[in-house]
């Protein structure tokens, strides 16, 4: 990677949960019971996530979004302030912070339910909000809060010439409007196929998202991912090979890390590569926030492979 001349100030409009986390051998069926081996509670949540994962690949990051006046809600805001994240635009509301029940099994795979609590209060941009925006390189931004919220930012951000990256999860249809403010799409194969209705063809699925938006990159889990411009050929990069203890976190390691990169100046192939190399040592490790690694870790993952 490239040594930044700048350090690259990216925003993040977005939800922070606390997760709360069984590891277990198998996770169980509908109606049946199973003993698990371990519980922990994780900071987590898609915007706090990409936001902390930016924060420790190099970047100031501010975050924009709510938590509850109870004790999980000071742990989020502690842990991001921990990571070097800014969250004086971190409201605190009188709704209970949001929370994940995950359960995550010994591939490493999840199951998750969210209820999104304060995160469900960020429905339009609050005083200082549109500024901040103004001010980053690139807004990064999620959909597990109100769609009304996020597409506010991204339309705040057209309006300041804000590079706009959207991880279109958990998966919903999405207004035009917020399509037409979006600059790079960033979707796992699944919310792929979900926008698209094309399934097990990501070539194919970048290729009909390419008429709503002028970039996409769809993330393949241990298969990597693709990018797609318009008027490019498509391009792969692999993801590293490596044993997955929790996949928890992985898009939004991949997601936080790749807008760092960008942002840098870097090519498409080494930012993407660099974000394989993040994401790849966050699986690795337990929790969202918590397996997310540092610049130096990724370099040195990334040390000869980009
Ligand atoms: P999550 O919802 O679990 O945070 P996601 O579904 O949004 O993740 P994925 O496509 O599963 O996103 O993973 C994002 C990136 O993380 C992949 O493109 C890949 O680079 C890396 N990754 C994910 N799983 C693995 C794995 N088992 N081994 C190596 N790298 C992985
Ligand atoms: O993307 C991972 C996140 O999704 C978890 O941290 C959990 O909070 C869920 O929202």
């Amino acid at each position: 990677m490239t040594d930044p001349t700048k350090t690259p100030h990216i925003a993040v409009l977005g939800s922070a949960n606390m997760d709360l986390v069984a590891y277990v051998a198998k996770a169980p069926e509908r109606g049946e019971t199973v003993t698990g081996r371990e519980f922990r509670t994780v900071p987590g949540g898609k915007g706090a996530n990409q936001a902390v994962a930016a924060a420790r690949a190099g970047a100031t990051v501010s975050m924009i979004g709510a938590v509850g006046t109870d004790a999980f809600g000071t742990q989020l805001r502690t842990s991001l302030e921990q990571s070097g994240v800014d969250t004086d635009l971190l409201r605190t509301v009188e709704t209970p912070t949001g929370t994940a029940h995950i359960v995550v099994d010994d591939d490493g795979g999840n199951a998750i339910v969210v209820i999104p609590g304060a995160n469900g209060t960020v429905t339009a941009l609050a005083p200082g909000d549109e500024g901040l925006i103004a001010s980053a390189d690139t807004l990064l931004l999620q959909l597990e809060v109100p769609v009304e919220g996020v597409l506010a930012a991204a339309q705040a951000a057209r309006r300041h010439g804000v590079r706009t990256v959207l991880t279109p999860a958990p998966a919903r249809p999405l207004p035009p409007e917020l399509l037409a403010a979006t600059d790079l799409l960033l979707p796992n194969e699944h919310e792929a196929a979900a926008l698209t209705g094309i399934a097990d063809d990501p070539r194919a699925a970048a290729g009909a998202l390419l008429s709503q938006v002028p970039e996409v990159v769809i993330t393949l889990g241990s298969r990597g991912s693709l990018y797609a411009a318009r008027g490019a050929e498509p391009v792969t990069v692999p993801a590293r090979q490596v044993t997955a203890v929790d996949t928890t976190g992985a898009g939004d390691t991949f997601a936080g890390t790749l807008a760092v990169a960008l942002a840098e100046g870097n090519s498409v192939v080494d930012a993407l590569s660099w974000a394989s190399s993040a994401a790849a040592l966050s699986v690795q490790r337990p929790g969202a926030s918590a397996s997310m690694p540092y610049r130096t870790e990724i370099d040195g993952a990334a040390d000869g492979v980009s």
